[in-house]
């Protein structure tokens, strides 16, 4: 077997499988050069999803004719001037990205630097295709066109121009956030689909690259530790996605998709989402270079941290002290489904003054439910036992859920505040108070039990009996004290007292149900998200329970001091508030 060097265009090629995977990665590199060369404006234009061509143009330092000719080499680059690539501030080190893309394409690249004349090369596939003078502003615009048409087998792994176009889309959409400071425009198909000025702040910029609604729905943090700062917007979690894109994670300014990070954001918003929901964040970091190693891959996506430990505590912390802080805010205006819906609820024509025959009456004209649904009369009464309409509602400051005005459908409290009407959905609040009650008193070393004036036998199955039994002391912990009472029942002698009322077979029957679910290794703490729901449905405050209007302040005063209120253990809105422009709105009068 005899070895061979192998011919730089070979070189180029096999660097450019790891650099150049579609053409979203190669519009990465453009952009990053475009912005280690100081751009203040940077143009993105696409054909056909970046499968026709990419433009990257940039108003940044440009290149002399024989700076061009080397940045097209293999190993060149102007980012390293000392050697030291622990302190590299540049996006771009290693000097492959040019010429591996010329590699795998045909690539036109033409530079200008200030005071001189403008130069072009193309290069195609590797090999020289034409140079000469070129017309343009200082600065640099670089195409590539013609991507892996001489690579069939990296062809066949290009996918439609549709998802080419999102993945460049996100491209595009990460490194304009990473860089609040440029100017950037994307062009589809000559069509402008994004465009955000130069000079922003870092809270307007991820706010116009992610969701308008956001500002209104998230929580700033700025924390250090050490040398590491921790900067960002964090979704409030009802304010929650069906996918993962919605995170944007940079460490010193370069956006990285790290399994750690993502880990973190998980782990900071456990217990508030389910498992299929998503936060929406944007988060910093910032730390020195000795702290990060940014050459792990190609691609330059993934780092490697000194104390992973540490940037873990950092992210899991800050976000849920910044998190904690915003307390019972909820994801502040009905969803605007619902708004519309509302909107567009046409009128019911108004019922006819004439008697009507009785078995008609007994149902309603106005009702079209058949008649084996419930009839009107059996339906829960409106619950209009409202405050002293003449009381004043409170100050927004003092009470921003506002004061109980009565409930409807014996689940939701209509309560008003200062600023608006805020509806409340009475068992969802109430499950996350039980949660954030047992997690406090858990942390205080156990949870008050109210024992019951006469123990009550439950009866189960007895595999139910023996799970329960083998949590006895966990369930005491949790103000739930029972004990085996014979092969198939158990005893109750005492109930969480934060729970008040309870249904006592019903709780532990589901609880016995539950155990059955879940591993016999993990201690109920770790489930306490679920324990706790199960008992906050046994619990007083259920839907469909009449509250007294003490009970329904009570419910809205807690939330307000409560942590996470807002939100209920799966993540939904336990509240939402509709403005008095939003009310005005509705009717027509703004
Ligand atoms: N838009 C640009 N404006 C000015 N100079 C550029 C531009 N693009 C590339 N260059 C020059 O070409 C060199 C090579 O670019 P290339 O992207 O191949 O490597 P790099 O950016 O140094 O490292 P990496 O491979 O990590 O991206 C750069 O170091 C830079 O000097
Ligand atoms: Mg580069």
């Amino acid at each position: 077997m005899s070895i061979r060097r192998l011919p730089e265009h070979l070189i180029n090629r096999i660097a450019a499988g790891e650099v150049v995977e579609r053409p979203a990665s190669a519009l990465k590199e453009l952009v990053e050069n475009a912005i280690d060369a100081g751009a203040a404006r940077i143009a993105v234009a696409l054909g056909d999803g970046g499968l026709g061509h990419v433009d990257v143009a940039d108003d940044g330092c440009g290149m002399t004719p024989a700076e061009m000719v080397l940045a097209l080499e293999r190993h060149a680059t102007s980012k390293l001037p000392d050697d030291a690539i622990e302190a590299v501030e540049t996006l771009g080190f290693r000097g492959e990205a040019l010429p591996s893309i010329a590699s795998v394409a045909r690539l036109t690249v033409e530079s200008r630097v200030k005071g001189a004349d403008g130069w072009r090369r193309i290069v195609d596939n590797g090999v020289v295709a034409a140079e000469g003078p070129a017309a343009l502003p200082p600065g640099t615009r670089v195409r590539m066109e013609a991507l892996f048409e001489r690579v069939p087998a990296r062809r066949k792994f290009l996918r439609s121009a549709r998802s080419e176009y999102a993945a460049c889309v996100d491209v595009v959409k990460r490194l304009a956030m990473a860089r609040p400071e440029i100017g950037f425009t994307l062009e589809h198909d000559g069509r402008r689909v994004l465009s955000v000025p130069p000079g922003e702040s870092e809270p307007q910029r991820v706010a116009a690259l992610t969701d308008r609604e956001l500002a209104g729905n998230s929580v700033v943090l700025d924390h250090v530790r050490g040398e590491v700062r921790l900067e960002g917007v964090a979704g409030l979690p009802t304010f929650n996605r069906g996918v993962a894109d919605h995170q944007f994670l940079f460490v010193n300014g370069r956006p990285v998709r790290d399994r750690l990070l993502v880990g973190a954001v998980r782990a900071a918003y456990q217990e508030m989402l389910a498992r299929d929901r998503h936060p929406v964040v944007a988060l910093f970091i910032t730390l020195p270079g000795s702290e990060v190693d940014v050459n792990v891959h190609p691609a330059k996506t993934e780092v490697r941290f000194r104390e992973p430990a540490l940037i873990r505590g950092l992210i899991v912390g800050g976000l849920r002290a910044a998190l904690d802080a915003a307390g019972h805010r909820s994801v502040q205006r009905p969803a605007a489904a619902a708004l519309a819906a509302w909107q567009s609820e046409p009128v019911m024509p108004v019922a006819p003054a004439l008697p009507l025959p009785v078995e008609q009456r007994q149902y309603g004209v106005w009702d079209s439910r058949p008649s084996f649904m419930a009839a009107p009369s059996m339906m829960p009464a409106p619950q209009g036992r409202a405050e002293v309409a003449m009381a004043a509602p409170p100050a927004a400051v003092e009470h921003p859920l506002g004061v109980a005005r009565g409930q409807v459908a014996a689940t939701y409290i209509v309560a008003e505040a200062e600023d608006g009407l805020v509806l409340v959905d009475q068992h969802a609040a109430h499950e996350r108070l039980v949660l954030e009650r047992m997690r406090r008193a858990m942390a205080d070393g156990g949870v008050a039990s109210q024992a019951l004036l006469l123990p009550e036998v439950v009866e189960l199955d007895e595999t139910g009996c023996d799970r329960l039994e083998t949590r006895l002391e966990e369930l005491a912990a949790m103000g739930l004290e029972l004990d085996r009472f014979g092969p198939r029942a158990m005893l109750v002698r005492a109930v969480p007292a934060m729970l008040g009322r309870t249904d006592v077979r019903g709780l532990v029957t589901d609880l016995a149900d539950e155990l059955a679910a879940y591993d016999e290794a993990l201690s109920l703490r770790e489930k306490l998200d679920h324990v706790a729901s199960t008992m906050a449905c046994h619990g007083s405050v259920r839907a469909g329970r009449i509250l007294s209007v003490a009970e329904m302040n009570a419910l809205l005063r807690e939330m307000e001091v409560t942590p996470h209120s807002g939100q209920c253990n799966h993540g939904r809105p336990t509240w939402v508030k509709l403005g008095h422009t939003d009310i005005e709105k509705l009717f027509g009068r703004k």
